[in-house]
C-alpha cells in the first residue's frame, strides 16, 4: 500500500486523474494553461458529490441555514469595502540569480552561526551550507528532519542557540540575491461593458463570502430567520496567486463551500467551537481517514485585524500539512464594513430587547478543489497482493456506484445485463461493460473508485440471482437479480465493507 509520505505519489494522483477522466490540464491542445484545470467525466461527478455532501451537511439537513447564489462579479464598492482593494495582497519576490518568482512567505530563512560565521538554508528537509561552508559540514547533517534553528546548536561548531535567521534566501537556487518584495494584488481585474477606462473595472470575485454578507438583509427578510442562523453558498472564485502548484491544490481558478453564520456577538466563541468540530466531522463522514487531518489554530500573528480567532483544518498531503479549510470567528467586521460603506441598515431585530443589533459572523470557508485532492489522495491504494489500484472511495461520493459486466459476450448473458444495467440507472450512477476480460473490467472499475461491480454468469439464467463484488474486501455474494437495487442502496447507505 502506498504510504501518503511516498515522495512520487503525487505524480501518480495527477497520471490516474489524467487516464481516468477525473481532472485534465486546461486547455492542453495548446500546451496548457499554467495551474488551470478541467474537471473530466468522472471528475465532474465525484466534484458534484463532494458538493452535494457538503450542501446536505451544512444546508439541508438543517433548520437553521439556508443556500444563495451570488452572481461572480459584483459592484466594485463590494471589495473596496470589504478591504480586498486595498489588502489583499501578497509579497511578492524575483530571485536574481535563477528569476524564480515567489511569495515572500514561501521564501527560505539564510541561517547564520553567530559564534563560527556557519551560513545554511534548509531546503526540502535538509540543511544546505552556503558554497563558502560546503565542505565543512559532515554528510549526515544534511539528511533528515528539518533543522529547528531556535535554540538549536551550531551543526558546524556546537555552539548552543549560536543560530540566527539572518536573511532570506530562493526556495529554488538559496540565493540571497532577492528583489525586495512588491505588494501584488491576487483580484483579478476586467472591464465591465464596451468601455476600458478606469470607471469599467470590476473584479472576479476572490472569495464566495461577500455575496452573502451583500445579501444579509435580502436573506434575512425572506427567510424571516431567527438568530442564530447560516447563509451558505458554493461558487468559484478567482486568485491571480503568484504561485500556484501541488496538482489542484492552489490554483487561479477555484472553487469554495462557504458558511456565514449569524450569531449573537457574546455567542460567537461558543458557535465557533461548534463549527470547528462540526466541519472536523465532515471530514471524516467523507471518508478522510481521521490520523490524516488535524486542526491548527492560528497564532496571533497571523490573525486578520478584525478576527477574534481561526482555527484551520489541515490535511496530511504528500507535501506536508497543509489548510483544507479555515474556520474564523469574524466577529462583526463585515457587516459593519457593509454598513458603513453602504449606508443600508444591515443588522437583526431582537424582539427581546426591542433593539437592532449587528450579529457577529463565524464562518466555515472550504475549497471544493482541496477536498476532492484530498478525497483522491486519502483513498488511493496499490493493492500488491491482487495487483491493482484501488480508489477506495466513499460509495457515497463515488462518481460511478455500480458497474454491470455479463461474464462472457455470449448464451444472451449481454441482454440480462443490459436489462439490470438500464434498471439501476434510473436509482443512480452505473456503468455497462462486456469488452476484455472479466478481470481487467474489475480493475478499470477498482481504479475509478466503483465500490459494487454485478456479474451475470451462467447460473444467472438459470436461477435469476447474480453476484455483487465489494471493491475493497473483493467479497461476493449473490443476490436475486429483483433485489439488486434495494441492496445496493442499503450498502450505499451503510458505508463500505458492510
Ligand atoms: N472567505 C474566507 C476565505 O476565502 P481563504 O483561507 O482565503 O478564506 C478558504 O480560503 C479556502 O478556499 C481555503 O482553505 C482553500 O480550501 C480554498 N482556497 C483558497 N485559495 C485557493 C486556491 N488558490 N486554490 C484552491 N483552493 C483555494
Amino acid at each position: 500500500m502506498a504510504g501518503s509520505n511516498d515522495k512520487s505519489l503525487m505524480e501518480r494522483i495527477v497520471s490516474l486523474c489524467k487516464r481516468r477522466g477525473f481532472v485534465f490540464q486546461s486547455s492542453e491542445i495548446y500546451g496548457g494553461l499554467s495551474s488551470c484545470w478541467d474537471y473530466g467525466p468522472l471528475g465532474v461527478e465525484l466534484k458534484k458529490n463532494i458538493k452535494d455532501f457538503w450542501w446536505h451537511s451544512v444546508v439541508v439537513s438543517r433548520e437553521d441555514v439556508v443556500g444563495m447564489d451570488a452572481a461572480i462579479i459584483m459592484h466594485p464598492k463590494v471589495w473596496e469595502a470589504s478591504g480586498h482593494v486595498k489588502h489583499f495582497h501578497d509579497p511578492l519576490i524575483d530571485c536574481k540569480n535563477c528569476k524564480a518568482r515567489f511569495r515572500e512567505g514561501e521564501a527560505v530563512f539564510y541561517f547564520k552561526c553567530s559564534v563560527c560565521g556557519y551560513s545554511f538554508t534548509i531546503r526540502d528537509k535538509r540543511i544546505i551550507p552556503d558554497r563558502e561552508f560546503a565542505d565543512k559540514i559532515a554528510e549526515e547533517d544534511l539528511r533528515g528532519e528539518p533543522y529547528h534553528y531556535k535554540g538549536t546548536n551550531c551543526p558546524l561548531c556546537g555552539a548552543k542557540k549560536a543560530i540566527k535567521v539572518e536573511k532570506l534566501a530562493c526556495p529554488e537556487c538559496g540565493s540571497v540575491n532577492l528583489s525586495s518584495p512588491r505588494q501584488f494584488n491576487l483580484m483579478f481585474k476586467t472591464h465591465f461593458g464596451p468601455t476600458m477606462d478606469s470607471a469599467s473595472i470590476v473584479y472576479l470575485r476572490p472569495e464566495t463570502a461577500q455575496g452573502i454578507f451583500v445579501n444579509f438583509d435580502n436573506v434575512l427578510t425572506t427567510s424571516r430567520a431567527k438568530l442564530p442562523f447560516g447563509i451558505a453558498q458554493i461558487g468559484k472564485a478567482f486568485r491571480n496567486e503568484i504561485t500556484t502548484g501541488n496538482f489542484i491544490f492552489r490554483s487561479r481558478e477555484f472553487e469554495q463551500m462557504e458558511l456565514e453564520y449569524f450569531v449573537k456577538p457574546e455567542e460567537a466563541e461558543k458557535w465557533y467551537e461548534y463549527w470547528i468540530n462540526e466541519r472536523l466531522e465532515w471530514y471524516k463522514k467523507l471518508g478522510i481517514r481521521p490520523e490524516n487531518l488535524r486542526l491548527r489554530e492560528h497564532e496571533e500573528d497571523e490573525l486578520a485585524h478584525y478576527a477574534r480567532a481561526c482555527t484551520d483544518i489541515e490535511y496530511k498531503f504528500s507535501f506536508g500539512w497543509a489548510e483544507l479549510e479555515g474556520i474564523a470567528d469574524r466577529q462583526t467586521y463585515d457587516l459593519d464594513q457593509h454598513i458603513k460603506a453602504s449606508g443600508k441598515m444591515l443588522a437583526y431585530y431582537e424582539t427581546e430587547t426591542k433593539k437592532h443589533i449587528v450579529p457577529a459572523v463565524v464562518e466555515s470557508s472550504a475549497g471544493v478543489d482541496r477536498t476532492f485532492l484530498t478525497v483522491i489522495l486519502d483513498a488511493y491504494w496499490e493493492d500488491e497482493e491482487h495487483d491493482r489500484v484501488v480508489l477506495r472511495l466513499n460509495p457515497k461520493i463515488a462518481p460511478i456506484k455500480v458497474a454491470v459486466f455479463p461474464l462472457v459476450n455470449r448464451d444472451g448473458m449481454p441482454d440480462v445485463a443490459r436489462k439490470i444495467y438500464e434498471e439501476i440507472k434510473t436509482h443512480m450512477s452505473a456503468f455497462y461493460d462486456q469488452s476484455g476480460s472479466i478481470g481487467r473490467r474489475y480493475r478499470r472499475q477498482d481504479e475509478a473508485g466503483t465500490p459494487f461491480a454485478i456479474t451475470v454468469d451462467s447460473q444467472t439464467l438459470e436461477d435469476r440471482t447474480v453476484t455483487i463484488r465489494d471493491r475493497d474486501s473483493l467479497r461476493q455474494i449473490r443476490v436475486n437479480i429483483d433485489n439488486v437495487v434495494e441492496v445496493l442502496k442499503e450498502k450505499i447507505e451503510k458505508g463500505w465493507g458492510e
